[in-house]
């Protein structure tokens, strides 16, 4: 049995550790699943788990604890999880020490159910994550431990993330959501909103900067309904504050709700150049009886109203949005309406879902009519239109010089290097021994061909 680090209290700065004790330092491996909030939950679990003196380790089979941070939003992403839970079973068989821990939006929504499974160790749900060392330490005593309480406080704005040296920075400002759209497990599993205070998100931004980060993304389920609580200052006000704090980082945000996108919001992204033009608007359907089914408190007007205050500010601004396909009683009527919405905005990209009933949920209990085939069917019409559309889009782009932030060699080809666009368009270049530029410098590319989700061009 490993020795174990003994904390006796997470929350006082007074901790005592005695992982110095220790016949090796322990090591942690994370696996993260889901949304972006989840990868800078995972940064926020390994800070914590750092100052408790664990290393981190990107090998499961050397780690002492093994944590799978968890996605809930569908039910597909949480077969992975038990397939990945089945798959664990052999490394614990190898080694009997092994901690293994579920946490995020599953472990909130399965919460004991997921202790009967023998191998899992312990469950924390994503406002608890100061509790993991306790209780790993718990783990390896044989105790198994669980930590779902959902908080209307919790930031975790003292915590510093477990950040791995890059050029681009997660940076979370509020967590929770009060919308409740009907479909969505989000408000049950992460809670109430909250927003983190105003001057401590502008000073991480700084140091970011100060620490060679090149780019930073505001994140929250809803970052556009972001509120200071002493301040009172709001999205737009944040935001105006970070471009003018790092004027040399890109900023980015995500998501946003058509509902909070202001006027003020959307001024204060054209203002500067260092907000980068694209959005990432959820609209979810083009009908309005679906849209109020579904609780999206907007109808298909105020979006389209949006949509054109966008582009009158912003001509060259990228859009992208998520839709939801086969939401019950969705008729042909319906899909139609999206079809026609999406050829309407025609947005750069999307993220297309069938839709995924989930206990809790109202949407639950309207049960779950549209056949699987309808939905996968609708699916690949809109996933064939946005293609074409997107191709159309990027393909008046030939020709043009794009400014990229350059983030290394491509996934395919190791020969070529790849980085983003202002309006994040992945862009693929050659790279040589003779190449003037390294990973985190903005080089201007011209671009020679173009697809659905690609750029390729050459250096000037
Ligand atoms: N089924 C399918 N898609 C869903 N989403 C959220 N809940 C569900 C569900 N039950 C999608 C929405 C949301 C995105 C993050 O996930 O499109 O914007
Ligand atoms: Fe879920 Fe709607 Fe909240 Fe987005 S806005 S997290 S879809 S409830």
């Amino acid at each position: 049995m490993l020795e174990l680090p003994i904390i006796q209290d997470t929350k006082s700065d007074s901790t005592i550790r005695n992982v110095n004790d220790l016949s090796h330092q322990p090591k942690l491996y994370v696996e993260t699943y889901g949304c972006q909030m989840n990868v800078n939950d995972t940064e926020i679990v390994q800070g914590v788990m750092n100052d408790c003196g664990y290393a981190m380790t990107d090998k499961p089979e050397q780690a002492d604890v093994i944590l799978l941070n968890t996605c809930a939003i569908r039910d597909n992403a949480e077969k992975k999880i038990h397939e990945r839970l089945n798959h664990l079973k052999y490394y614990k068989k190898r080694n009997k020490d092994l901690v293994v821990g579920i946490l995020g939006c599953m472990a909130e929504r399965l919460r004991e159910t997921l202790l009967e499974k023998e191998l899992v160790d312990l469950v924390v749900g994503p406002d608890e994550y100061r509790t993991v060392p306790e209780l790993v330490s718990k783990a390896y005593s044989g105790e198994r431990g669980i930590a779902v309480k959902l908080s209307r406080v919790e930031t975790y704005d003292d915590i510093l993330p477990f950040r791995t040296e890059g050029i681009s920075a997660w940076v979370s400002i509020m967590r929770g959501c009060d919308k409740f759209c009907t479909y969505c497990v989000v408000p049950f599993t992460r809670g109430r909103e909250r927003s983190r205070a105003f001057a401590s998100i502008v000073d991480e931004a700084k140091s970011l900067f100060d620490q060679g980060f090149k780019e930073i993304t505001l994140l929250g389920q809803n970052v556009n309904s972001y509120r200071d609580e002493q301040s009172g200052h709001n999205f737009a006000e944040l935001l105006d504050a970070c471009a003018k704090a790092v004027p040399d980082m890109r900023i980015r945000y995500t998501t946003s709700h058509p509902q909070d996108m202001s006027d003020q919001l959307i001024e204060a992204m054209a203002m500067h150049d260092n907000i980068c033009k694209y959005i990432h608007l959820p609209v979810q359907s083009g009908s309005n009886r679906i849209l109020s089914l579904m609780n999206r408190t907007h109808p298909v007007e105020h979006y389209y109203e949006r949509i054109d205050m966008i582009k009158k500010l912003m001509p060259h601004c990228a859009l992208s949005t998520d839709i939801i396909t086969g939401f019950p009683t969705e008729t042909e009527d319906d899909h139609e309406a999206t079809m026609e919405l999406m050829r309407r905005v025609r947005y750069d990209g999307a993220y297309m879902f069938k839709y995924s009933p989930r206990e809790r949920t109202k949407a639950w209990k309207m049960g779950d009519d549209i056949p699987d085939e309808v939905k996968v069917r609708r699916l690949n019409e809109i996933i064939n239109q946005q293609n074409a559309i997107a191709r159309e889009i990027n393909q008046t782009l030939i020709g043009s010089i794009e400014k990229i932030l350059v983030e290394g060699p491509s996934k395919k080809n190791p020969m070529e290097w790849q980085g983003r666009t202002d309006s994040n368009k992945v862009t693929i270049f050659p790279q040589n021994e003779q190449s003037p530029y390294v990973i985190g410098d903005i080089i201007s590319v011209k671009i020679e061909k173009a697809s659905s989700a690609t750029l390729f061009g050459s250096l000037i």
